[in-house]
């Protein structure tokens, strides 16, 4: 596997593929590498000729008081890893690179509509950072295809939106979400929770199924949304929301609505901010 850190490195090796017809895949990420981002490499892997992993930790999709100083680097092991999933390529560039007139002076992709809810309210610009970096990676990468995980639900989303809308030549595929035995989702901040917390992080994904469950016997969409509270913070939890709402937009499903819904549930729990999701459609 090569790595490489300039613009200029990594168009010089995309170029000469394209010039040989290869299909290109690409996997973004910000690092310290799980399971689960390489479930995304595999999936690339079988989805194209070469495939590029990008390590950034991108600074304008934090707000002032979020973890970017903190967010786990570890780029030795995440080259390693890479390399025994076949990657060809790690793009590891500095912000300097990605933001050459400085992050905050940066030209923005602002994606509407989408972003205003859930993720895109409590965490404000937080989108438009995820839009901005995707844009500028796909620019530099020029990928057929890439891979973003359905753990990050809101975060698909707006990348299928603004690729489609932007005319990018670019086939988003979603990857299923990669789970520690307990059902917590995985995640590079799962490592700010102390053991203890960790199984006791397993309510999420519990309640996300008792969501489901609970819809299919019938019941009221607001009942359902009070209990997932409840029930969040009755193991410790400090929920930010446990809601039902429609999988293709985020909106807010009517009463009567029991298809095409997916539920979401975002929670602090210790140190950490935890995000999960469970489409809802039998
Ligand atoms: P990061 O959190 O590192 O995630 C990179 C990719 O891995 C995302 O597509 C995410 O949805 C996926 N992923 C994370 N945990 C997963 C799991 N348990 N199972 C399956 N896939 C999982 O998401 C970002 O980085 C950034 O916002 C980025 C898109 C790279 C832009 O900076």
């Amino acid at each position: 596997m090569e790595s490489f850190a300039t613009a200029a490195d990594l168009r010089a090796r995309v170029a000469a593929w394209r010039r040989d017809g290869a299909r290109i895949g690409f996997v973004p990420t910000m690092g310290n590498l799980h399971a689960g981002h390489f479930s995304l490499v595999a999936l690339a892997r079988a989805r194209a000729d070469k495939v590029v992993a990008s390590v950034f930790v991108n600074p304008t999709q934090f707000g002032p008081n979020e973890d970017f100083a903190s967010y786990p680097r570890t780029l030795d092991a995440d080259r390693a890893g890479l390399a025994a999933y076949d990657c060809d390529v790690l793009f590891a560039p500095d912000v300097r690179t990605m933001y050459p007139f400085g992050a905050g002076e940066s030209v923005r992709v602002d994606v509407p509509q989408i972003t205003q809810t859930l993720e895109g309210k409590l965490r404000p610009g937080h989108f438009a950072g995820v839009a901005t970096v995707v844009t500028k990676l796909f620019n530099l990468v020029q990928p057929d295809v890439a891979v973003f995980g359905q753990k990050d639900f809101q975060q698909l989303l707006v990348v299928r939106r603004l690729t489609e809308d932007l005319c990018l030549p670019i086939e988003i595929v979603a990857a299923p979400t990669w789970r520690e035995s307990n059902g917590l989702a995985m995640s590079s901040r799962n490592r700010y929770l102390s053991g203890e917390q960790r199984d006791r992080a397993a309510v999420i994904h519990r309640t996300l199924c008792a969501m489901r469950e609970r819809l299919h016997l019938g019941r009221a969409h607001a009942d359902i949304e009070a209990d997932a509270l409840v029930e969040l913070e009755a193991a410790g939890c400090v929920p930010d929301y446990a809601v039902i709402r429609r999988a293709a937009d985020l909106a807010v499903p009517t009463a009567a609505e029991r298809r095409g819904l997916i539920a979401l549930i975002a929670t602090r729990l210790g140190r950490a901010r935890l995000i999960d999701n469970l489409p809802l459609d039998p």
